[in-house]
């Protein structure tokens, strides 16, 4: 976000309308400093200091989200019904840089999503260097047979049309049915398909923690932006 950005640009990147309609909201009155003095389209920019309709501005970019996925939405901004995106506010859609999940979650699994619109913040967190560990509770259809554990963690696993085995996971037992996986990558189904790969069947999956940074009691369906001290933890439980 460069200072010398206009702030009628700025304004339109964060979604607030398009050059146009965020031109008219200057000529409205209705973009102030804190002090409500009326401001100018092509006034510097001063994030903190700007009010539209006397409400501060959305997160400037360098925005990281974390949301409660609810079972039922899809990750991807293509597909015709629920999104994640629909849980946010409206104008976030409309942000320059767009806010990217990181990662995705399968429609019916459930817990921690990230998103954020820093691109060089998304790959640090999928890179397989970063190691991550993303943490999920998998509900079964059938009994686990005691062999998952070591199967898991062999790194010789390999899923059906994939060319590299999978790393180590860490397999705990938490119920007859039920089970916690740690992975320390994020291939595509790639809990459903290990626990198919071990002859079961994944009925319910909900991921509580990423990383160093847990759901910690945000309800599902909601969201909250990250702060300094969320991603230094969220980074403290892997190598990067
Ligand atoms: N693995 C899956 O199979 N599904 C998810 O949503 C996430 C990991």
């Amino acid at each position: 976000m460069a200072k010398s950005m206009k702030l009628v640009k700025h304004l339109a990147n964060l979604g607030y309308g398009s050059r146009r309609e965020v031109a008219w909201m200057f000529r409205e009155g209705r973009v102030t400093d804190a002090a409500g003095e009326v401001l100018y389209a092509d006034d510097p920019l001063d994030h903190g200091s700007v009010r539209v309709d006397g409400e501060p501005l959305d997160p400037p970019p360098g925005l990281v989200l974390m949301l409660h996925k609810p079972a039922g939405c899809t990750c991807s901004s293509k597909d015709p019904g629920r999104i994640v995106h629909d849980l946010l506010p409206p104008r976030f859609r409309l942000r320059d840089p767009a806010l990217s999940t990181v990662g995705r979650l399968d429609r019916d699994t459930t817990g921690l999503l990230l998103l954020t619109d820093d691109g060089a913040l998304l790959h640090r967190i999928v890179s397989p260097k970063s190691k991550l560990p993303k943490v999920y509770e998998a509900t079964l259809a059938a009994d686990l047979r005691g062999d998952e554990a070591a199967l898991f963690a062999s790194g010789t696993l390999m899923l059906e049309s994939e060319t590299t085995p999978l790393l180590p996971a860490e397999l705990e037992v938490l119920g007859p049915r039920r089970a916690r996986l740690t992975l320390h990558e994020g291939r595509y189904h790639q809990v459903r398909r290990m626990f198919a790969a071990a002859g079961n069947h994944v009925e319910a999956l909900h991921r509580p923690r990423v990383g160093g940074l847990a759901l910690d009691g945000l309800a599902e369906g909601a969201w909250r932006a990250l702060e300094a001290d969320d991603l230094a933890r969220l980074f403290a439980a892997g190598d990067a």
